[in-house]
């Protein structure tokens, strides 16, 4: 009865389509049952497809199946074909069929459904774990739709602007060669060569590289990569990039194609002109301002760097523990929260909580009264006059601001400085908990340093691989003055969330071998890692440099969602569990004995 029903009618119009201009017409429609009410008599369904819902009515001397529509329930999954006719004052302007319902003449049921274990409806309370568990169900209700079909279009207009400026799509692989560095690998066991294994491609990196060498000159991808780290809201095992590299080019080049790219999405998906060319910030205005390298800048509240003032007053200030931090090395910031948020004691006792939350000691604070003083602080007591009018000044504060500081390591106050930023803009309604509140503030972080120092081994690391190009006038230092070589890195950021990153690439094989002498790697180690690229470097390689955004994080942005997992199809979990499918799970002894595997016993159940 259905396959005859599909055959011998064709879907005429969506459950999104239908208006008064269709009065009058004989429609086929698919979809399933969002709503049902029956009236004594006629029955009246809101029926549902991806594009919208249109009401659909039984009535008992037109419609020949009307008995069968009175057993009809939620998420059965029907087609019916009859007239699309005015619903006169009974329309209902919350929909956009809301004009019209289609008066059925027949209907056929395709599958029942048993009752779903949360209702298909745009708010929902049922708990995350369960949508997950029915994800395909969780996907059919309107925001989840809204967001896949908004990636559908990221990806058409990504395509189309990189393929109108030249760019060709070409494939990498998957599986490849570990190599150590950047981010974890997930690694895949090789049946065929047992005891050895391949990684799952962190990002396309050496690959795109290489289609320089080979002389593709525009490489793009929207690919997937494969990343085992711990897991946050804006990051996901396994996401998608849209990857591109470019040869002949400089840092200007692939700004004008990634702003444009960002300019088109903002345009067809939100309807939205942003300004561009975007701001640029170096790294170290970024970290001295903001406390790191993706600043929120919707909002003020800039940190104020007081470690040179301290520094000048030493112990005549009266800041002991400030002037001890700085003494060992260490460094002092402020914020400065306006008298205008009529920020409590109590909340600022919120605040100290949250600070301690992340390892700092406390949060020292201080309010300004008219004359200058600082009140209901213990420094009050003891720090001199001149000190105290030299940081009112630095930090511009006035009468009723609250002052907070943090002293100590400069990677720890920058970092609890960064958060606490956010947080009290958050507290004091500057910005959403989450979503952009209708602001959007681009910008490129760029100039950061090539090397960072490794606490932990104590030496010199890459900060982001050993194949950014260093700052040519910088390329001396490489030996004698690691920390301060520059190099050709930029991010883009949007609203405090990195969604883009990149750089230009060392082509020079002497530069190359310089920069792996100048990290402490052995030629013949980084042969063994990275000798393909190293290889290919010496034919000819020209100079390229490339980007690649985060798919995942500008939908998600887009779309003003809350976490990553509001924008990918079937997400893991904070700890990497499929809960609709289950995975990860245990397998057969002998699968694992065919890839030469034996477990270790292990605490977990
Ligand atoms: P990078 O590691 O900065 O650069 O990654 C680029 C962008 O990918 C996004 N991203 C993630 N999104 C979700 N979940 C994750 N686990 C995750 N990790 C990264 C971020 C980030 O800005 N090969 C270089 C690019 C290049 O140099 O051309 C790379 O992968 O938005």
């Amino acid at each position: 009865m259905s396959g005859s029903f599909i055959r011998e009618r064709k879907r005429t119009d969506s459950c999104g389509q239908l208006r008064a201009s269709d009065i009058g017409r004989e429609v086929v429609l698919f979809g399933w049952v969002q709503n049902y009410r029956d009236h004594g008599g006629a029955v009246f369904v809101d029926l549902r497809d991806r594009e919208g819902v249109t009401q659909v009515v039984f009535q008992p001397e037109v419609c020949e199946s009307h008995a069968l529509a009175g057993q009809l329930r939620h998420e059965w999954c029907i087609g019916v074909s009859g007239k699309v006719v005015s619903r006169g004052n009974n329309s209902n302007p919350r929909i956009a069929t809301g004009e019209v319902e289609v008066r059925v003449e027949q209907l056929t049921v395709f599958n029942k459904s048993e009752t779903p274990p949360f209702e298909i409806s745009d708010k929902v309370t049922t708990a995350e774990s369960k949508r997950l568990a029915y994800r395909y169900l969780d996907l059919r209700r309107r925001p989840l739709q809204q967001t896949l079909i908004t990636r559908a279009k990221m990806n058409t207009l990504v395509r189309s602007v990189l393929t109108e400026r030249n760019f060709l799509e070409l494939e990498t692989p998957f599986i490849g060669k570990y190599t150590p560095g950047g981010a974890r690998n997930f690694l895949v066991p090789s049946r065929l060569n047992a005891g050895k294994f391949y990684a799952l491609a962190e990002s396309p990196q050496l690959y795109k590289q290489l289609f320089m060498v080979a002389g593709f000159e525009r490489y793009f991808q929207i690919v997937k990569c494969f990343r085992d780290e711990d897991l946050r809201l804006d990051r996901q095992p396994e996401f998608t990039q849209i990857d591109l590299e470019m040869s002949f080019v400089c840092e200007d080049d692939i700004f004008e194609v990634i702003e444009a790219m960002l300019a088109t999405l903002w345009k067809e998906v939100l309807g939205i002109d942003i300004p561009r060319p975007f701001l640029r910030m170096d790294y170290d205005e970024a970290m001295s301002t903001y406390g790191n390298d993706k600043p929120d800048l919707r909002f003020g509240m800039p940190h104020i760097e007081l470690t040179k003032i301290i520094q000048q007053f030493g112990a005549e200030g009266g800041m002991p523990l400030m002037w001890e931090a700085v003494k060992t090395g260490g460094i002092v910031k402020a914020m400065v929260i306006e008298g205008k948020h009529a920020l409590s004691r109590s909340d600022g006792e919120k605040l100290e909580a949250y600070v301690k939350s992340m390892g700092a000691q406390g949060l020292a604070r201080a309010k300004l009264n008219e004359a200058g003083e600082w009140t209901q602080s213990p420094m009050a007591k003891n720090i001199s006059a001149p000190l105290r009018q030299a940081i009112n000044a630095a930090c511009g504060a006035k009468a009723g601001d609250i002052l907070a500081f943090q002293f100590g390591r400069a990677a720890q106050v920058h970092t609890v400085m960064a958060n606490l930023r956010v947080f009290v803009a958050k507290q004091l309604g500057l910005i959403p908990e989450y979503g952009s509140g209708g602001v959007w503030k681009f910008l490129w972080v760029v100039n950061p340093p090539l090397f960072e120092f490794d606490e932990a081994e104590k030496r010199w690391v890459a900060a982001h691989h050993a194949f950014t190009r260093p700052v040519d006038e910088h390329v001396e230092w490489l030996e004698s003055n690691p920390a301060q070589v520059k190099c050709h890195r930029y991010d883009v950021v949007l609203n405090g969330f990195e969604i883009g990153g990149g750089s230009i690439r060392v082509h020079n094989p002497e530069l190359q071998a310089r920069i792996f002498h100048a990290l402490g790697i052995p030629e013949e180690e980084a042969r063994q890692k990275f000798g393909f690229l190293l290889d290919a470097l010496k034919f000819g390689a020209p100079p390229h440099g490339g980007i690649a955004l985060g798919m995942d994080r500008l939908a998600m942005l887009l779309s003003n969602a809350e976490s990553l997992r509001d924008v990918i199809s079937f997400p893991k979990t904070q700890n990497g569990a499929d809960l609709m499918s289950g995975a990860p799970t245990p397998v057969e002894s002998s699968q694992l004995s065919e890839l030469g595997i034996r477990l270790l016993p292990t605490s977990s159940p």
